[in-house]
């Protein structure tokens, strides 16, 4: 994606030294632009742990690289007294526990147990993560850019019912091209729309504690020339009831192959609204966010809880510096859940590289037979 006149990938390897994996740390943005050289598997569970790299798909990418990073480090060690697959297996079980609800890093770390595994030697065994972890990126590239045309389709339908009146599309959190490889999953469609020329608008709800929609979506999508307004996460209904949004389109971080969802919270209420008024609610994903085991999200998914200082101060930009402030009584206490569940009957459809299906188990599974049971 372009920044500036430049072109970046969400993440990538340094060119001319495959040693060093470079990606965007997200904790500056929208104000500064810094980049990120990881060279160990512990800098990659730190990346993904405080939120340099954030998202579902994103997340999956940097842990595909970590095992890579893992495989070098082990490979050197096995040269002396290591022992690589016990080495490799640690790396796992840490960047595994990184952050507990994208589905997408457990996914990608048992895609590279997997290949990795078929190596006989150390050497061969880097080559391997090192293919994997590339392809890993790929694939969610090219899933989010088949998301973007099967979104494109639905957005096309509403702009021609509205005969050339722009398209008002709400969005929460950070579901773009920071959050996935290159394009995002809930923005593909809206990128897709607005380089056909269609006139698309978006609502960025702020999504509080950590800010994504205002500091990141905001940024991706001004980057972008895509027209857009910042508003407060309560805004959603009351613009949903004048007739303000045409559709909601949300990322999700774990998809159950029933079709509940996990996502940032705060999603669940917007469902909630948006089925009050008629309002058409969608979620874009990639397959690596389906969890293929789980039947129940709301019993089942684990919902991240962070730190409260997340909730009690807020972040900006002030005289040429990132400065933090306190918003609550000190001693106020606090909680901090990361995520909610939106239950398949408020979901009107799954947008996935394959189609759109309805959030039930029979038309998921009717799009993806390979994991029916
Ligand atoms: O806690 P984060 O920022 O990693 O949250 C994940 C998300 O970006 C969202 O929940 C998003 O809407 C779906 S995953 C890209």
């Amino acid at each position: 994606m372009k920044v500036g006149d430049q072109y970046f990938r969400t993440i990538w390897l340094k060119a001319g030294d495959e040693c060093f994996v470079q990606l965007i740390d997200q904790r500056f943005l929208p104000h500064h632009f810094v980049i990120e050289n990881v060279s160990t598997v512990e800098q990659m569970v730190t990346a993904i742990r405080e939120m340099h790299v954030r998202g579902a798909g994103l997340i999956g990418a940097s842990a595909g690289y970590g095992m890579y990073l893992a495989a070098l480090q082990a490979a050197d060690t096995a040269a002396t007294t290591g022992d690589f697959d016990r080495d490799l297996a640690e790396a796992a079980a840490q960047l595994k526990a990184a952050r507990p609800t994208a589905v997408n890093l457990s996914w990608a770390v048992e895609c590279q147990l997997k290949s990795i595994a078929a190596g006989k030697t150390p050497r061969e065994k880097v080559a391997l993560a090192l293919h994997t972890a590339r392809l890993i990126a790929d694939e969610d590239a090219e899933h989010c850019r088949m998301i973007g045309q099967h979104g494109l389709d639905l957005i096309q339908r509403i702009a021609r019912k509205k005969a050339g009146k722009r398209v008002n599309v709400l969005t929460h959190c950070n579901a773009g091209w920071l959050a996935f490889v290159d394009y995002g999953s809930a923005t593909a469609p809206i990128y897709a729309a607005h380089d056909s020329g269609l006139p698309v608008h978006v609502w960025v709800a702020e999504t509080r504690p950590r800010n994504q929609g205002s500091k990141l979506t905001a940024w991706e999508l001004g980057e972008h020339g895509v027209p857009h307004t910042v508003i407060a996460d309560s805004a959603g209904g009351h613009l949903m009831q004048h007739g303000e949004v045409d559709l909601v389109i949300v990322g999700t971080d774990r998809t159950t192959y029933t079709g509940d969802v996990a996502n940032k919270i705060g999603t669940y209420l917007k469902a909630l609204a948006a089925k009050d008024n008629n309002v058409p609610f969608y979620v874009a994903l990639p397959s690596s966010s389906f969890d293929w085991k789980m039947e129940d999200g709301l019993k089942e998914i684990p919902i991240e809880e962070r730190g409260t200082e997340e909730v009690k101060h807020a972040d900006g930009w002030l005289e040429g510096r990132q400065v933090e402030v306190r918003i609550t009584p000190e001693r106020s206490p606090a909680a901090n859940y990361g995520f909610d569940v939106t239950p398949r009957h408020l979901v009107t459809g799954l947008i996935t590289e394959r189609g759109v299906c309805e959030a039930n188990e029979k038309s998921i599974f009717s799009l993806f037979p390979e994991h029916a049971p």
